[in-house]
C-alpha cells in the first residue's frame, strides 16, 4: 500500500476502506510516513470530507494507537466529559466533584491550552502541589477512593491524535467535522468511561460557529461512541460569550470553587448542573430532568464541594487555597476598560476576548510558551446587560506591563454596544 495512492483517492473525492485508515495511521504513529504527507491528506479530507463510515474507522484506529485506560472494575459508574473548546471554560473543575457526589466515578484526562482556549490541566496547575501527572495505579485509586481524578493527557494515550493534532494545528486544518470527531472520540474511546458527556460549543469563541455545523458534529460523536458501546449524549452550547466572568487560570480556579461555594450563579451555574446531570441520567439511566436535580441537590447542599476538596488534597493541592481563595497570588498589574457608548452589550468576539487573555500571558501561542497563572480578565458586564457610558467591562491582570495596552485594544475592539437588548440561549439541544 503506498501514502500517495490514498491521498490521491481522498483528493479525488473517494471513501476510504478501512484497510486504508488503518495503514495511514498506523503507518504515521510508526513515522514512516512524513508529515508532508499526512498534511496533503488531512486537507484532503478537509476538502472532501469522510463518510460515517470512515470516520467511525478513523476514530477506532486513532483509539488503539497506544494504551487504553481499562475502567471496567468501575462498572457502568465510570463517567467522562468533553467540551469542544472554549472562552472561560472552566465546567470540569465544577462538573467533576458535582458528578462524584452523586456517586460516578471520573476517570479524566484533561488537555492544555493552546490559541485563544484555555486547558483545565493549566488551570489545576494554579493551585499549589497539585500534581496533573499520576502514575497509573495512583490515578486508579483516587478514582476508587475519593470518584475523582483529574490528570493530563500523558504516557502513550492516543499518539496518533497527539501527532496529527499537532500537525492539523499548523496546517489549517483543524475546523473540519470528521477530523474533530476523530480527534475527539478517539480520546474518549481510550480513556475507557462507559457514559461520556461532550459539551459541543458553537459561536465566536468555538470551532464551530453555528448552531448547526454543532449539532452535524454532536450527531457525529454521539453515533460513534454508541457505535463503541459507551452511552453518549452531546449538548450543544452557547460560546458566543465567554462562560462566566473569569477568564485565565487561576482567575478560573477562584470563579469555580465559588459556585462550589454556592456563591456564584449565573451561565456557569446553569451550564455545569446540565452537564453533571446529564452524566448522572447517563449512568442511573433517568430523565435529563431527573438528573439535574440530583447534581443541584448535590452542589446546593455542600457535598461537592466537599468532593472537590478532597479530590484536590488527594492529588497533592493545597486545600487551604480553596477554602480561601484569597491566598492565590494576585498580578503585578491591572487595568479596567470602561463602556465607551451607554447601551446594551450585544456582541463579545469571544475568540478577541480568548486572545486578549492570551496576550496578557494566560495562554499559549506555541506549546513550549510558559503561562502566567495569575493573568486574565474579570468581565463586569456580559452580552445583554445595560452599561452607562464610563461603567466598567471588565479588569485586565497581567505580570507584564507592556502587555496591558494591546490587550486593552484587543478586548475593546470584541466589545459592540447597540441600542437594543440580545438574548442568546445558554443550551441550544442535547443530542442522544
Ligand atoms: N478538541 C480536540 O480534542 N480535537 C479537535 O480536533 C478539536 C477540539
Amino acid at each position: 500500500m503506498r501514502m500517495y495512492d490514498i491521498i490521491a483517492k481522498k483528493r479525488d473525492g473517494k471513501e476510504l476502506d478501512d484497510n486504508e485508515i488503518k495503514f495511514f495511521i498506523n503507518e504515521y504513529v510508526a513515522g514512516t510516513i512524513p508529515d508532508y504527507q499526512m498534511s496533503a491528506l488531512m486537507m484532503a479530507i478537509y476538502f472532501n470530507g469522510m463518510s460515517g463510515k470512515e470516520t467511525a474507522s478513523m476514530t477506532q484506529y486513532m483509539a488503539m494507537s497506544g494504551d487504553q485506560v481499562d475502567l471496567t472494575y468501575f462498572g457502568a459508574l465510570s463517567a467522562d466529559k468533553h467540551s469542544t473548546g472554549g472562552v472561560g471554560d472552566k465546567t470540569t473543575l465544577i462538573v467533576a466533584p458535582i458528578a462524584a457526589a452523586c456517586g460516578l466515578k471520573v476517570a479524566k484526562m484533561s488537555g492544555r491550552g493552546l490559541g485563544h482556549t484555555g486547558g483545565t490541566a493549566d488551570k489545576l496547575e494554579g493551585i499549589p502541589g497539585y500534581k496533573t501527572d499520576l502514575s497509573a495505579d495512583e490515578f486508579f485509586n483516587i478514582v476508587n477512593t475519593v470518584g475523582v481524578a483529574v490528570v493530563t493527557q500523558s504516557g502513550n494515550l492516543t499518539p496518533a491524535d497527539k501527532k496529527l493534532y499537532a500537525l492539523r494545528d499548523v496546517t489549517a486544518t483543524v475546523e473540519n467535522i470528521p477530523l474533530i470527531t476523530s480527534s475527539v472520540m478517539s480520546k474518549k474511546l481510550a480513556s475507557g468511561a462507559k457514559n461520556i458527556v461532550l459539551d459541543v460549543k458553537y459561536g465566536s469563541g468555538a470551532f464551530m460557529k453555528t448552531k448547526e455545523e454543532a449539532e452535524t458534529l454532536a450527531q457525529n460523536m454521539v453515533s460513534i461512541g454508541k457505535l463503541c458501546s459507551r452511552n453518549t449524549a452531546a449538548l450543544i452550547t452557547d460560546m458566543n460569550t465567554p462562560l462566566g466572568k473569569n477568564i485565565g487560570n487561576i482567575l478560573e480556579v477562584k470563579e469555580a470553587v465559588d459556585v462550589l461555594k454556592g456563591k456564584v450563579c449565573g451561565d456557569l451555574r446553569e451550564i455545569s448542573i446540565a452537564l453533571a446531570g446529564a452524566m448522572v441520567s447517563l449512568v442511573f439511566g433517568i430523565s435529563e430532568q431527573e438528573g439535574k436535580i440530583k447534581a443541584t441537590s448535590a452542589l446546593d447542599s455542600g457535598k461537592a464541594y466537599i468532593k472537590m476538596r478532597d479530590w484536590i488534597a488527594a492529588q497533592g493541592g493545597d486545600i487551604s487555597y480553596i477554602d480561601d481563595t484569597d491566598k492565590f497570588a494576585e498580578s503585578d498589574y491591572c487595568m479596567q476598560i470602561n463602556a465607551f457608548a451607554g447601551g446594551y452589550i450585544t456582541e463579545m468576539n469571544c475568540e478577541k476576548i480568548g486572545t486578549a487573555a492570551c496576550v496578557l500571558g494566560a495562554g499559549r501561542a506555541t506549546k513550549d510558551d510558559k503561562i502566567d497563572m495569575t493573568a486574565g480578565i474579570i468581565l463586569h458586564a456580559k452580552t445583554g446587560d445595560y452599561v452607562s457610558f464610563g461603567e466598567p467591562l471588565c479588569t485586565l491582570y497581567s505580570n507584564n506591563k507592556d502587555s496591558l495596552k494591546s490587550a486593552a485594544d484587543m478586548f475593546k475592539s470584541a466589545i459592540t454596544i447597540g441600542a437594543a437588548p440580545v438574548k442568546q440561549p445558554l443550551i441550544y439541544k442535547t443530542v442522544r
